[in-house]
């Protein structure tokens, strides 16, 4: 089958027309320029830059306010082998710039990243980052609510009250990526919609804390995603889909054309790639869109649009499968598990 490029690929996200779905997400590797831009010369459609956090913020303040603290050393030659102050650029200053850059030289939407800790520092970080140019902005929420005496209620309150003083001071489109772990994820996606959220990215993906069993020190450890962890975010687009109008990203695990077409047909918008393209790098941006056109011409799909969201949960033959009915189905029933579990007593 031929890789015609016929096949239309567009996408609409957040009020952006994008060119085709695959969008890399915030990573050290949409950070780097001669990076981004091999990205945008293989086809990727838009990119997220790496979040602005907050707190390295006040950390950098920290450590800057104690060095000036401690510059006067008295010794006017030791002095002059100080950084010079002026020619310094603060984090903010880099996001910023780097936002200034991108523009200038990509034609593709450049989508800026935020992680706030206090209303304060979202909001003015959020200006920050609109007044360099950004065309979108993603919220990334990112908190561990470890606290005893903090209720889900509360927490998703505060998400809720952040996300609408934030709405109100910028004018770029706004969405949040969320972690997996609320208890009702779809009614907290439906109450940012309410807010004026235009999109959601789903889910995002955490390095885990691991345990050093030599120096038994607490290590972070960052590894990237397998094709499988897709599945838990098909299954939520597949449910979140018909009840909620605004755009979803698939974020997590998606790593294949394959991969993609499915979250597109539970109803995806669009695809964050990330693990796949640290692991082979930019240029595979292009493999990924070349798969999907021959998937969709030899399937005789005309657009990415007639795709989208035919195997949501209101579309698919046999939605229960996407809930606990098919869990408790495929525990009792399969032939398969009872036959594993019949060799370990043996
Ligand atoms: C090294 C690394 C850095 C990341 N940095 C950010 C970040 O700054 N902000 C953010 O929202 N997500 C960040 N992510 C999460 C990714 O954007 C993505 O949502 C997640 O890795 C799941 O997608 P994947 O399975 O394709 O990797 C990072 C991921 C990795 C691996």
């Amino acid at each position: 089958m031929s890789n015609s490029p016929m096949t239309d690929l567009q996408t609409r996200y957040r009020g952006l027309e994008l060119k085709n779905p695959f969008v890399p997400s915030s990573s050290p590797l949409t950070g780097d320029f001669d990076a981004a831009r091999r990205l945008e010369d293989a086809g990727a459609a838009a990119l997220i830059l790496p979040s602005l956090f907050e707190e390295a913020l006040h950390y950098e303040e920290e450590r800057m306010t104690h060095f000036l603290d401690h510059q006067d050393i008295g010794h006017f030659e030791a002095e002059t082998f100080l950084p010079d102050m002026r020619k310094y650029l603060s984090e903010l200053d880099q996001h910023v710039e780097r936002i200034e850059r991108y523009k200038k030289s990509l034609s593709i939407p450049v989508i800026a990243s935020l992680n706030g800790v206090t209303p304060q520092g979202w909001i003015r970080h959020a200006l920050d980052l609109q007044e360099a140019g950004a065309d979108a902005l993603e919220l990334n929420l990112y908190g561990i609510p470890s606290r005893r005496n903090k209720s889900a209620v509360e927490v998703e309150q505060n998400y809720l009250f952040l996300v609408q003083k934030l709405l109100e001071t910028v004018s770029i489109p706004v969405a949040v990526k969320l972690s997996a772990q609320f208890s009702s994820p779809v009614h907290f996606i439906g109450e940012l919609e309410q807010l004026g959220v235009q999109g959601v990215s789903v889910f995002n993906r955490f390095y885990q804390p691991d345990i050093d069993l030599t120096t038994r020190h607490v290590v972070p450890r960052i590894q990237l995603s397998h094709s499988y962890e897709s599945l838990v975010r098909i299954r939520w687009i597949a449910m979140l889909r018909n009840q909620v109008e605004l755009g979803i990203a698939a974020t997590g695990g998606f790593h294949t054309a394959e991969d993609a077409l499915k979250g597109l047909m539970v109803g995806a918008d669009v695809i964050h790639v990330c693990s796949v393209l640290l692991q082979n790098g930019p240029n595979h941006m292009a493999d990924l869109l070349r798969d999907l056109r021959i998937w969709l011409n030899e399937n005789e799909y005309a657009s990415v649009q007639q795709l989208k969201g035919c195997l949501s949960y209101r579309n698919a033959i046999n939605p229960a499968a996407f809930e606990r009915a098919n869990y408790a189905e495929l525990i009792g029933h399969d032939a398969w598990l009872k036959v594993d579990l019949k060799r370990h007593r043996e």
